[in-house]
């Protein structure tokens, strides 16, 4: 059994059954689908990779503990729309102890429910399923116990499997290792591909056919390829400007590896070389991308991390004529907001924004502390609006970004992209045919 499971299994124990739902295929227009994207709790505990599956995890069930019901072979639906593993594929191929079509689902219900204590459940994902799970237990409340016994306690298994991914193992560090290699590949391949004229839309081609070249699904989220002032829009996905001589460009993108996503950032002069004023700004976000990085260890928490972001950026904004006042009172207005308006990174996973709870105890003053497994992005910015009458006017319009993936390990932690250059030199020397001098792993 894979160990996610194995794992799972034991965390609920033997008086409890869960029911864990795959995706399922959702309608772009008419009759063509979306690409198809696993559930990651599904995918993290089974790894099976089709849609309309469901996993039932019965621990008390010594012999046949994972049964997964599965969309059968049907050469007719195959020839149509692809292949499928069918139930003889669910066992052989991934794991399963037993393997149903999933037709079979609702009639089993009650053999594979009653007797359990505890039902661990997600209601409010699947409205169909749900339906099931709750026609099967008011049917079952109906007989009066008398003659059946189904869970009485239901449980969201959620915060469990969350918990868990959160805490990266071994094997899932090697492909998230993976994933941010190619995404640090492929930020280099577009910083000696940029040139003034060129479209924020061929930068993204350049990004994605690498990371689709190289083994990724595609990207772990929407690229945001933004050159000049689309750089201060913090989600832009249009990705169709023209890239102008004297402007920067801020290029977010990651890989979709195995399941596994990378979250990158890099922000560079169109022309290769940086400005006056866009170096100014650079350095600042960077040095604060270092010092919130070297503070991604044990022992530091998730809230400090961010608060020492802010406290830095807003001695950043102060040196460059954005703001003026006390630092400590620039920070108890948030004044940095205008020009700071994000959190300083978060965990990354299956998921870019990934599971697992920040706050574990809703009054706590502070965030949990950091612990060895988890991987936490690095990120940092400043953007700074093209019509912001009260900025310098060389800032205006200029937004910077600096993000790398960082593993925190029981001595400290590893940057998974550190491979991808950062220093305002080592990114000119690249952009200009010299090899980078420091492109470290
Ligand atoms: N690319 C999404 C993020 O950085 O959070
Ligand atoms: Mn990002
Ligand atoms: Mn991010």
């Amino acid at each position: 059994m894979r160990k996610q499971l194995k794992n799972f299994v034991e965390a609920i124990g033997t008086d409890a059954i869960a029911i864990i739902p795959a995706a399922h295929e959702v309608t772009r227009s008419y009759d063509t689908e979306f690409k198809f994207h696993q559930d990651p709790d599904f995918y993290y505990l089974t790894g099976f990779p089709e849609p309309d599956a469901i996993a039932v995890i019965a621990p008390s069930n010594k012999k046949n503990p994972y049964t997964l019901f599965v969309r059968p072979r049907d050469p007719l639906m195959e020839t149509w729309y692809g292949r499928r593993e069918g139930v003889e594929g669910a066992v052989k191929n991934h794991g399963a102890d037993k393997a149903l079509p999933i037709e079979k689902f609702e009639s089993e219900l009650a053999k594979m429910l009653d007797g359990h204590e505890k039902l661990y459940y997600r209601f409010g994902v699947d409205n169909k399923l749900d339906q099931q799970i709750l026609q099967y237990l008011s049917g079952q409340r109906f007989k009066r116990l008398k003659t059946a016994y189904p869970p009485h306690t239901i449980i969201d298994p959620t915060i469990l499997i969350h918990e868990m991914r959160l805490h990266k193992t071994d094997g899932e560090v090697k492909l998230m290792q993976k994933s941010a290699d190619i995404a640090a590949e492929a930020h280099v391949l577009a910083m000696q591909s940029t040139k003034p004229g060129m479209n924020e839309s061929q930068i993204e081609a350049i990004i994605e056919h690498y990371f689709r070249m190289n083994g990724a699904a595609g990207v772990s989220y929407n690229s945001i390829i933004g050159g000049g002032a689309n750089a201060t829009i913090l989600h832009y996905v249009e990705n169709n400007a023209p890239l102008k001589d004297g402007d920067l460009l801020l290029v977010d993108a990651g890989a979709h590896y195995k399941g596994y996503a990378s979250d990158i950032t890099r922000t560079f002069p169109v022309s290769g070389k940086f400005t006056k004023p866009q170096r100014e700004v650079y350095d600042i976000v960077l040095d604060v991308e270092i010092a919130c990085l070297e503070a991604t260890k044990k022992g530091n928490t998730v809230k400090q991390r961010h608060e020492l972001s802010i406290e830095l950026l807003t001695e950043g904004m102060k040196q460059l004529g954005l703001l003026k006042g006390k630092t400590k009172d620039l920070i108890k207005k948030k004044a940095f907001m205008k020009y700071y308006m994000h959190g300083v990174g978060h965990y990354l996973g299956l998921d870019v924004h990934d599971a697992g709870r920040y706050f574990t105890d809703p009054k706590a003053k502070n965030s949990r502390p950091f612990e060895a497994g988890m991987v936490l992005t690095v990120e940092p910015g400043l953007y700074i609006p093209p019509d912001d009458k009260n900025a310098p006017s060389k800032y205006r319009g200029i937004g910077i970004r600096i993000e790398d993936d960082v593993l925190v390990t029981e001595d400290g932690n590893v940057n998974l992209t550190a491979s991808c250059p950062k220093q305002a030199e080592e990114i000119e020397e690249l952009m200009n045919g010299r090899q980078a001098k420091s492109g470290k792993k």
